[in-house]
């Protein structure tokens, strides 16, 4: 077991209507609010209404429009002009993974006198951030309780995860009915990411017990719920458990103790974000079955066995490698069946930028650090793209 060093300031409130309790909990970071919300879906479901309703004796500027996969160029910049000509005191964040990402880098910005982008790029340190509040409409990316955002720059092709402790959301209200109205692109999406990011820290090269065991068991309830979701889309119970499984999926509690791991599938699925604007957790079942199978072999093996006995209820009867082929197999079926993608043509993108792609991720995302889990160099990341 390795050290670990632990802290999630984030207040969570989960359950039916806990959103009438938005005034109190808001009041003591001031007055000034800015709203950021998304592209319309929260005033068609009432939300909107609901939130300035609630927020009636505040002071409210809004921030509107905010793209999936958020620009910087547009809506960051926008959000910290606002914030500083306005002296904003907190931003609210209504919506999804990406309103919120956008949101955090907002605040960072906010309290810096230079480019916004040196902060996300970590050229500049971070140190201080508006707080923020959020309400989510949307189960995947565990953005409400983790300390990360993740921008693109569509100019450079970048897209760049900030991460920093000031970044965490002090409040999030996680009311699952909110989530009724999210389609089955992206319930099936924000259901591949959040396996995908359990996934990231169960394939180590040292992991223990307790950390197997919240894998394990994030992974077997968004399998069991997401088709439930997808079937009839205002089960509570189903929204539910998905929104409480997303939520802890990211932010580092399920690798304590363990050797962690450079998220590989998430360094490649950012190039493909960032070059086609496609829906990330898309482009993640897309790459999963395939790095899965990339860097099977003798050494990793032990991981792809506990998973499919644990996770897929494989036989342990069957030699290792036979488990562990099994293993990937059940992995890309359940994302088949959830009727996601599972080839890039399928999300519109060719060949014509594998090499640039595959160039981009190893210069940038790490990936090939000596002592992980599965090392990849360019060579393997362009194979992995390749076979996708
Ligand atoms: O823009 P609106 O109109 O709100 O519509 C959104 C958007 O079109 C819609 N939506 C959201 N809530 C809805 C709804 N539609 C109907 N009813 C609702 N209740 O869904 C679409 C997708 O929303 P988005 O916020 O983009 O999805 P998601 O939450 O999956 O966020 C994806 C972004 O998060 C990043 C991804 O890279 C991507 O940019 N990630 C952030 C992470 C983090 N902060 O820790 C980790 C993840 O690995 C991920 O990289
Ligand atoms: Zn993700």
């Amino acid at each position: 077991m390795r050290n670990f060093d632990y802290q999630t300031p984030t207040r969570l409130i989960f359950g039916r209507d806990v959103v009438a309790g938005l005034p109190e909990v808001m009041r003591p970071f001031g007055r000034r609010v800015l709203l950021t919300y998304g592209g319309g879906s929260i005033k068609r479901i009432g939300l909107y209404d609901r939130v300035r309703e609630l927020l009636k004796d505040f002071e409210i500027f809004e921030l509107g429009g905010i793209e999936p996969n958020p620009k910087y160029s547009t809506s960051v910049v926008e959000g910290v002009r606002i914030c500083k000509e306005q002296q904003i005191d907190v931003i609210l964040s209504v919506g999804g993974g990406s309103v919120l990402d956008c949101s955090k880098a907002i605040a960072g910005g906010a309290k810096y006198d230079g480019e916004t982008w040196d902060l996300i790029t970590g050229k500049a340190p971070t140190l201080a951030a508006l707080p923020i509040v959020d309400i989510l409409t949307l189960a995947a990316t565990g953005s409400e309780y983790d300390a990360g955002g993740v921008i693109s720059r569509t100019e450079t092709n970048d897209k760049i995860a900030y991460i920093d402790p000031h970044l965490f959301p002090a409040c999030s209200f996680l009311d699952p009915t909110y989530t009724f109205t999210v389609n089955a692109k992206h319930t099936a999406a924000g259901v591949a990411d959040a396996i995908n990011h359990v996934m990231e820290q169960y394939f180590t090269h040292a992991s223990n017990s307790v950390a197997d065991g919240f894998c394990e068991t994030l992974v077997k309830t968004l399998m069991k719920y997401a088709p439930v979701a997808l079937e009839k889309p205002d089960d509570y119970e189903a929204r539910a458990e998905i929104m409480y499984a997303c939520t802890f999926g990211c932010n580092g509690l399920l690798a304590l103790g363990t050797a962690g791991s450079p998220w590989p599938m998430h360094g490649i699925e950012h190039a493909l974000s960032a070059y086609y604007d496609i829906t990330h957790g898309e482009g993640l079942a897309i790459i999963t079955p395939h790095w899965m199978r990339h860097v099977f072999n003798e050494r990793t093996q032990e991981r792809f066995v506990k998973f499919g006995l644990n996770v897929f209820g494989l036989s342990a009867d069957m030699a290792p490698a036979e488990i562990a082929e099994q293993t990937i197999v059940c992995t890309s079926q359940f994302f088949k069946s959830l009727g996601m993608p599972m080839t890039l043509r399928e999300v519109g993108i060719d060949d014509s930028r594998l090499e640039e792609m595959a160039h981009h991720v190893a210069v940038n995302e790490g990936l090939n650090a000596p002592g992980t889990f599965a090392p990849l160099n360019e060579q393997d990341i362009l194979s992995i793209l390749k076979a996708a």
